[in-house]
C-alpha cells in the first residue's frame, strides 16, 4: 500500500524512521483513525479538529493539517480503495532528534508525519448480535482526553479481554465506568441513555458526539452525561460501544453476567439503523 510519510508518497515498507524518532522512543505524539464508507469519509473534519487540539496539548506544531483530506483521498485512489470499506491512519510526533532526552527537541525538528490506508471490513455479526466486554481497572494516564499513541494500558486491557473470551475491556476507575480500550460505553435504562461526560478521564469520541448530538435527538431519546457506576451495569437494560471501527456494537454479557435479555435491544437498534443510514451518505461528511 502507498502511504505519505514527511511530505512523501511511498509504498509502506519502504518506509524507516530514525531510532531518535520521538514516536519510536517516547510515544510522543498523536493519531487518528477516520473511516472511509464506499466512495466517502465520515467525519474528517471533527477528527482532524481533535487532532489539532491533541497536539497544542502536546506543544507539536500542527504541520498542515488542511490538507490532509486530500491527500488521504488519494491515497484511497492509488491504493484501489473506492468501493471498499477502509481505514485512514493518521500520526503526527515530535519527530527525531539526537540524543534522546526527556525535554523538547529545538523547535526547527521537524514533526514526523504518517498517514495510512487499509481496507476494513465491518464487524458485522458483533454489530448484529452483540459482544461479550471484560471489565479491567483503568489504569491510564489522566489525560484521556488526549489520543495519544502511548496505548499500553490499552493493550494489556484489551489482551486480557480476549484471552478471557471478550471482545473489548471496559476500563472501571473509581468504581464508574469511563470507557473501553478503543470504544466509548453507553449505558441504556428506562428510556434514557447514560455515558460518563466529557473531562480528562475519556476521550472524546467523534461517534459519541455523533450518537449524542445528532441521533439521540433524532429518535427522542434523553442523554443524561453522568457516569455509569460498576454496581449499576446489572441493572441496565443495554449497554454499547460506539467508535469509528466498532460503530454501534450491542453488549450483551459483561464478565459473567448477561445484559438485557442477552440481545441487542429496541435503542440500539435504533441507534444502529440511523448510524448506518449517516455514514452511508455522504453528505453527512
Ligand atoms: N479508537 N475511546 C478510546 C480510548 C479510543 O481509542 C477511541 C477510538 C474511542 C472512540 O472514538 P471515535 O469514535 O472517535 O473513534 C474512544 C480508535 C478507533 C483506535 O484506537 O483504533
Amino acid at each position: 500500500m502507498l502511504a505519505y510519510f514527511n511530505g512523501e508518497f511511498i509504498e509502506e515498507e519502504k518506509i524507516s524512521v530514525s531510532p531518535y524518532e520521538r514516536g519510536f522512543l517516547f510515544a510522543d505524539g498523536v493519531y487518528e483513525v477516520v473511516r472511509y464508507y464506499d466512495d466517502h469519509f465520515f467525519q474528517t473534519e471533527a477528527h482532524l479538529k481533535r487532532m489539532e487540539n491533541g497536539l497544542k496539548e502536546l506543544r507539536i506544531e500542527p504541520p498542515h493539517l488542511t490538507e490532509f483530506p486530500e491527500i488521504i483521498e488519494f491515497l484511497i485512489k492509488k491504493n484501489n480503495l473506492p468501493g471498499e470499506n477502509a481505514l485512514a491512519y493518521i500520526q503526527i510526533t515530535r519527530g527525531a532528534f539526537n540524543p534522546r532526552r526527556h525535554f523538547f527537541p529545538p523547535k526547527d525538528t521537524p514533526p514526523t508525519v504518517l498517514i495510512m490506508t487499509s481496507k476494513f471490513k465491518s464487524h458485522t455479526e458483533e454489530i448484529e448480535n452483540g459482544v461479550k466486554v471484560f471489565r479491567q481497572p483503568d489504569l491510564r494516564w489522566l489525560r484521556c482526553d488526549i489520543k495519544s499513541i502511548a496505548l499500553l494500558p490499552n493493550v494489556l486491557a484489551r489482551q486480557n479481554a480476549i484471552d478471557n473470551g471478550a471482545a473489548e475491556a471496559i476500563f472501571v476507575r473509581d468504581g464508574y465506568i469511563t470507557e473501553g480500550t478503543h470504544t466509548n460505553v453507553c449505558g441504556i435504562k428506562e428510556n434514557v441513555l447514560y455515558t460518563q461526560p466529557l473531562s480528562n478521564l475519556i476521550l472524546s469520541g467523534i461517534t459519541r458526539q455523533v450518537v449524542l448530538k445528532e441521533i439521540c435527538p433524532r429518535i427522542n431519546l434523553p442523554v443524561r452525561e453522568r457516569p455509569i457506576p460498576e454496581s449499576d451495569l446489572e441493572n441496565l437494560d443495554e449497554l454499547l460501544l460506539v467508535g469509528t471501527t466498532v460503530e454501534i456494537t450491542p453488549i450483551v454479557q459483561v464478565d459473567n453476567f448477561i445484559i438485557g435479555n442477552s440481545k441487542p435491544g429496541h435503542w440500539t437498534r435504533k441507534i444502529q439503523e440511523n448510524f448506518f443510514e449517516m455514514t452511508a451518505s455522504k453528505n453527512d461528511e
